[in-house]
């Protein structure tokens, strides 16, 4: 099993170009299943989220392959539309196949996707969505039977600005005919990437961004190429890990307009950030401060991805924190292993106090999930000692090469196979 051994304690300094965003790939290939020919993605990012896809568009009869660093798709032949329990359950975003191979095919028959380690996951609004397009869903036996043999544009209003019920909804009413609107939508960059992905093979897409998208099946889709935009996720982890050990980082081909809300509260503890075009340069000369309470909640707010991060750069701070996890139900799972490091953090509900402490020391981890898993590897950074961390394939879900990354920024963090 692969494990990653970092000495902490050391200050950071390096340049980083920042990898295709894992939140934008993965839409983007279920997507590529509505054209019945070749879609090429530059700048993809070598993901075990993003093989888990691969394989589930070569079960649907695509071919998927690597050619260099593009990630090349022909759908030309789709010859089933069942996607088996075992690839829907390998990541939670395979739901947003179903949208894509009900706009292709006319039917799809899923599996309900596994809870995962956030708390329950459901897709009500997934299903709601798709309902409203005119399909019929029958939930048998943990399945998904679908059928739509003609769906027609209509309004779709999501109580809550889903990103994956947004995707399902753009992708499924670009097999639909007439005008779809979906209203309260998500307003993730990621949705604007997949935006472009759709425009660029055809379909007519526009407001993504906006709490409105609207979607209009295109008349004819053509081969197309698309690059994937940088991973605002795993720059922000770059930066907490420079914010938290001190040093001076710069990090190159990221919008720094799509984290704002998190270089926000780095300058408040402390951090001099200055960024510009498509660079974000951190630096952390002292030891970080408390800073005012972080409540996450959906795009352009927090990102709840980003919590265990910043609150892994914190725990050595002077003073206290607080975070109010408003998004998901169970995302605190990191915390019992930060407090293994000697972190002091208080838990109550959706609720986490950070209380900053002298010194973190290095120790044996597990990762919980795949930004738990970064928290603890920006911990690691700034801890005493040696932190080990194991079940590290949370974090190569969405994180391309962390130690390489890190080590680009002069952390000494190794990856060992022991069996
Ligand atoms: C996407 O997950 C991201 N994953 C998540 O990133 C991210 O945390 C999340 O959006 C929020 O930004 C991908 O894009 C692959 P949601 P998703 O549907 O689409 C509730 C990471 O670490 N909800 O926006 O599953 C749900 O319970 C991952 O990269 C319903 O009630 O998130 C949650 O409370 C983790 N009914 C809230 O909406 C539904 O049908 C937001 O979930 C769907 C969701």
């Amino acid at each position: 099993m692969e494990r990653f051994y970092i000495e902490g304690g050391r200050r950071l300094a390096g340049e980083l170009e920042v990898q295709g965003a894992k939140n934008s790939v993965l839409p983007i290939l279920a997507a590529s299943v509505l054209h019945p020919g070749q879609s090429v993605l530059h700048h993809c990012p070598r993901l075990r989220d993003v093989e888990a896809s691969i394989r589930i568009l070569r079960h649907l009869g695509c071919k998927a392959g690597w050619e260099g660093d593009d990630l090349v798709v022909d759908a030309a032949t789709i010859d089933r539309m069942d996607i088996p329990d075992g690839l829907m359950r390998e990541m939670r975003s395979s739901m947003t196949f179903l949208g894509a191979v009900l706009a292709r095919c006319g039917q799809a028959l899923v599996s309900m996707p596994g809870g995962c380690e956030l708390g329950p996951r459901p897709i009500d609004l997934h299903l709601a969505a798709l309902r409203r397009l005119g399909a019929d869903i029958r939930e048998e036996g943990g399945s998904l039977s679908c059928k739509a043999d003609h769906m027609t544009g209509c309004e779709i209003a999501l109580h809550t600005p889903s990103v994956g019920a947004t995707e399902n909804a753009m992708l499924a009413g670009c097999g639909a005919e007439g005008v779809t609107v979906i209203c309260n939508a998500a307003r993730e960059p990621e949705i604007q990437d997949l935006q472009d992905f759709l425009a660029g093979m055809g379909h007519h897409v526009t407001g993504a961004g906006s709490s409105t998208i609207v979607v209009e099946r295109g008349g004819h889709t053509h081969d197309s190429e698309h690059t994937i935009m940088p991973d605002r996720i795993v720059a922000v982890t770059y930066l907490a890990a420079a914010a938290a050990a001190g040093g001076e980082v710069v990090l190159r081909g990221i919008d720094y307009r799509h984290l704002s809300t998190v270089l926000s509260p780095l300058r408040e503890a402390g951090c001099q950030v200055r960024s510009q075009r498509d660079t974000i340069h951190l630096a952390a000369k002292e030891r970080l401060r408390g800073i005012a309470p972080i409540r996450t909640a959906p795009y352009p707010g927090f990102p709840t991805d980003a919590q265990a991060i910043l609150m892994a750069a914190l725990l050595q701070g002077k003073g206290t924190s607080v975070f109010v996890e408003n998004v998901f139900e169970n995302r605190y799972r990191h915390v019992d292993e930060l407090v293994r490091m000697g972190a002091d953090i208080q838990v109550e509900g959706r609720v986490a106090v950070v209380c900053g402490v002298e010194r973190l020391s290095g120790a044996p981890v597990r990762c919980t999930d795949l930004r738990g898993g970064a928290a603890l590897a920006v911990a690691g950074m700034a801890a005493q000692g040696v932190t080990c961390l194991s079940d590290v394939h949370h974090i190569q879900r969405g994180y391309e090469d962390l130690p390489r990354d890190l080590r680009a920024l002069g952390a000494a963090i190794r990856c060992e196979d022991d069996g």
